[in-house]
């Protein structure tokens, strides 16, 4: 694949093969990510892999801490406070969730993308219960066998961030030029606790994203190749 077609071809996979992923081309993305520029070159990031039985099992972890949290919200508000105070369930990010705090501008598109993941694998827009399994999917890497926790250290600020989703861009385009599928995963980002548990996570790390990586089944969600803003809309005009 020549760039122009890495870059046109990458595109979110939802659904992963079982095919695991050698330890080598593993090394080979994450080494390539590594030529990622960063502010002053400090590389502010930190990267928790998880493959094997730890990503099966963090897989689990998280999942049950969706299960759980959901039915929490689900629940009268007395019982739902109690829950709080006593579930080890909800949420304990580095980063508040912005849900439904976004820009309308932003509100927008979202929905318009949502939607047509949606209409892609056939969901009515009413159909709750297949949209809550779709978004469960997210909590086992959508059946990927690679999970990557992206830790960012918050003495860099916002350059830190700015560093991670270059290194995140980089893994992308890497393992996509190899014949692999990745999806960033903000949802990755609402529990530590479990990643904490398997791995030794320096605590000045806040961990900022995730990313499933693996190679993509053939299967309709991996289609979807959502609308992108026209250049008019990138473009400030002059004055
Ligand atoms: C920072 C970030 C977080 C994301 N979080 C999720 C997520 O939690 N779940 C998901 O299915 N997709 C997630 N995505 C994928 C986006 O939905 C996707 O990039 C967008 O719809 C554009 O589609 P494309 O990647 O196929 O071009 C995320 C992407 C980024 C960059």
């Amino acid at each position: 694949m020549d760039f122009t077609e890495v870059l046109k071809s990458r595109r979110s996979i939802r659904a992963f093969s079982d095919k695991p992923v050698s330890q080598a081309i593993l090394d080979e993305i994450l080494l390539e990510a590594l030529e990622s520029p960063s502010s002053s070159n400090t590389q502010p990031y930190k990267l928790a892999v998880a493959t094997g039985d730890v990503c099966k099992q963090l897989g689990s972890e998280l999942l049950s801490k969706y299960h759980e949290s959901n039915k929490i919200q689900k629940q009268p508000l007395p019982l739902k406070i109690i829950s709080a105070i006593t579930s080890d369930a909800l949420p304990d990010s580095d980063y508040k969730p912005m849900l439904g705090k976004y820009p309308p501008v932003f509100q927008e598109r979202r929905v318009a993308t949502g939607m047509g993941l949606y209409e892609t694998l056939g969901i009515a827009r009413k159909d709750k219960k297949a949209r809550d399994e779709q978004m469960a999917q997210n909590f086992t890497f959508f059946g990927a066998p690679v999970a990557i926790f992206v830790f960012i250290h918050p003495g860099m600020q916002h350059t830190a961030l700015l560093d991670a989703g270059i290194l995140m861009q980089s893994l992308m385009l890497s393992a996509t030029s190899k014949g692999l599928g990745t999806c960033a995963q903000g949802a990755l980002g609402i529990w530590r606790s479990p990643i904490d548990k398997h791995f030794n996570v320096p605590k000045d790390y806040k961990l900022v994203c995730g990313l499933a990586l693996g190679y993509p089944e053939d299967n309709k969600v991996n289609s979807y190749k959502p609308k992108k803003i026209d250049l008019n809309e990138l473009l400030i005009p002059t004055k």
